[in-house]
């Protein structure tokens, strides 16, 4: 008895190591790069609290804006999402650009609006989607 349920656990195991050994599909790293988004808005809002409207706007063009779609691997992951999903991550890098100009014109409440809308398309796909 005790033998046999030792040979299913390894049976369990290895097949399992198997499996991800031949797992070749791309692995996407939303979760990392959600984190990543998390951490640069509150970068952005340290910058700009510290009166230094430069650097929140480089923070933002090159974490979230449209700049970092390059970065993200933009087109790979875009197919695999709703269109509607698309849309708000197209529209949430829009809006990190526009707010990376108005830091940079140096118009603090502009630029407090603007960062709103950024996080306006945070909220309305977390409100929509999930992964699990
Ligand atoms: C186009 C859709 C979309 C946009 C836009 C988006 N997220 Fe997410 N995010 C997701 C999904 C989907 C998950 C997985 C959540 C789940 O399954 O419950 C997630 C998860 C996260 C997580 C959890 C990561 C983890 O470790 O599990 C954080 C933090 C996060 N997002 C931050 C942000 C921030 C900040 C923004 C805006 C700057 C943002 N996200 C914009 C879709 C989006």
């Amino acid at each position: 008895m005790r033998k046999k349920m030792l040979l299913l656990v390894a049976t369990i195991l290895l097949s399992g190591s198997a499996n991800a050994a031949q797992d070749t599909r791309q692995q996407i790293k939303m979760p990392e790069m959600m984190r990543d988004h998390l951490l640069a808005l509150h970068e952005i809002q340290a910058a700009l609290a510290a009166g230094k409207l430069d650097q929140a706007a480089e923070i933002a063009e090159q974490r979230i804006g449209m700049s970092s779609l390059t970065k993200h691997n933009a087109s790979h992951m875009a197919p695999y999402m709703p269109a509607a999903m698309q849309a708000i991550g197209t529209e949430m890098h829009h809006a990190a650009s526009r707010f990376a100009r108005s830091a940079h014109e140096g118009d603090l409440k502009k630029a407090l609006t603007d960062l709103s809308g950024i996080t306006q398309q945070c909220v309305a796909c977390h409100a929509g989607y999930r992964v699990q």
